[in-house]
């Protein structure tokens, strides 16, 4: 099942850069920073068995983003993955990643065309698209610019930036402070991807699902079993939207308490529309195929269940008519 999971085509939704980065793409960027022994002391990967609560999570995503602080180093970091990807058998990726600047280094601008550089740069197979992040802590103006970057790239590259993301700690920040951004986004023709419910907010998970994105990312507390209600839970399964499934970073991040108990059980049961992903693959020490490899051993699936799954999600992606039709192809 395991070379199974490694050979299967698989395409990856859900992957932050900066939580995606290997501990040799880290080693590079200290070389590259001059400080080869920045990381020794500074342990950047969950490894199995482990565990950390959310704010530990994000504590590690500052010490990554001290290594991402100039072009040069952002297009190394996005190469890296993107092979890495590759290797694991994605042949689409959406990537995504949040516009940063870098007092005296690098603008937003500068760092976002690191990405698309690297990814043009790129000569394997794997289809790279790309998403801009919204940071929950940060303020809506930084919306405003993440939008503005975004349409400005797609003028000049169309296609390769497809949507707006939201995201960041999720006990931050508000939603009504960046939904007019999102609905701007949305007229401008760009996808929605949203993190939802990682942590119990009823409230917030309702606005989200009336507002529609194209994909959900963890819903992890929705399900009575994990801090939500039938409400919650019987409003996204009527939705209908695409969730991004996340198991081992939610394990390592202690928002659910097993595998066996992660709610994509309750996904697949009610044959919800799922995308299995890795999130920070970096951080959380995985990959996809091991993702696909656990959710078989924990869900009892076939690989007929999991050729099914992967082939599906083809149509969740933000790719053209074109393109999706174009990975059908490479299933079969
Ligand atoms: P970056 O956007 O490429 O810098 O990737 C790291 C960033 O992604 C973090 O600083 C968070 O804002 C975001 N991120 C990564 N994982 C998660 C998650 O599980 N929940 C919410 N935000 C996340
Ligand atoms: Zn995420």
């Amino acid at each position: 099942m395991e070379d199974f999971c490694k050979r299967l085509p698989k395409i990856e939704l859900h992957a932050h850069l900066n939580g995606s980065l290997s501990e040799s793409t880290i080693q590079k960027l200290c070389q590259l920073e001059g400080a080869p022994h920045l990381f020794d002391n500074w342990q950047v990967a969950i490894n199995h068995g482990e565990h950390r609560t959310l704010s530990e999570c994000f504590e590690m995503f500052k010490a990554v983003h001290a290594l991402t602080v100039t072009p040069e180093a952002v297009k190394l970091a996005t190469a890296s993955v993107i092979s890495d990807f590759e290797q694991d058998g994605i042949i689409y990726l959406e990537l995504r990643s949040t516009p940063r600047e870098v007092e005296g280094r690098m603008t937003k601008e500068q760092y976002v065309d690191a990405i698309v550089e690297a990814i043009l740069a790129h000569q394997g197979k794997i289809v790279v698209k790309l998403l801009l992040s919204v940071d929950r802590r940060h303020r809506s103006d930084d919306a405003e610019h993440a939008l503005k970057i975004a349409l400005d790239v797609r003028a000049k590259h169309p296609d390769m930036v497809v949507g707006l993301d939201l995201s960041g700690d999720p006990t931050a920040g508000s939603l009504d402070l960046f939904l007019p951004t999102f609905v701007k986004a949305r007229q401008h023709g760009l996808g929605i991807v949203m993190h939802c419910g990682e942590v119990s907010n009823k409230a917030e998970v309702l606005e989200i699902l009336k507002f529609r994105p194209n994909r959900l990312g963890h819903v992890t507390c929705l399900h009575p079993d994990l801090g939500g209600c039938q409400e919650q839970w019987k409003t996204l399964i009527e939705s209908k939207i695409p969730v991004e499934a996340c198991l081992t970073s939610n394990l390592r991040c202690k928002t659910v308490p097993s595998y066996e108990k992660h709610h994509l059980r309750h996904l697949l049961s009610a044959r919800h529309p799922v995308a299995l992903s890795t999130d920070d693959k970096g951080v959380f020490c995985s990959d996809l195929s091991n993702e696909f490899h656990i959710a078989a051993k924990s869900f009892d699936l076939s690989e007929q269940d999991l050729r099914d799954l992967s082939i599906n999600t083809v149509d969740f992606c933000l790719a053209s008519q074109q393109m999706k039709e174009q990975l059908r192809r490479c299933f079969q």
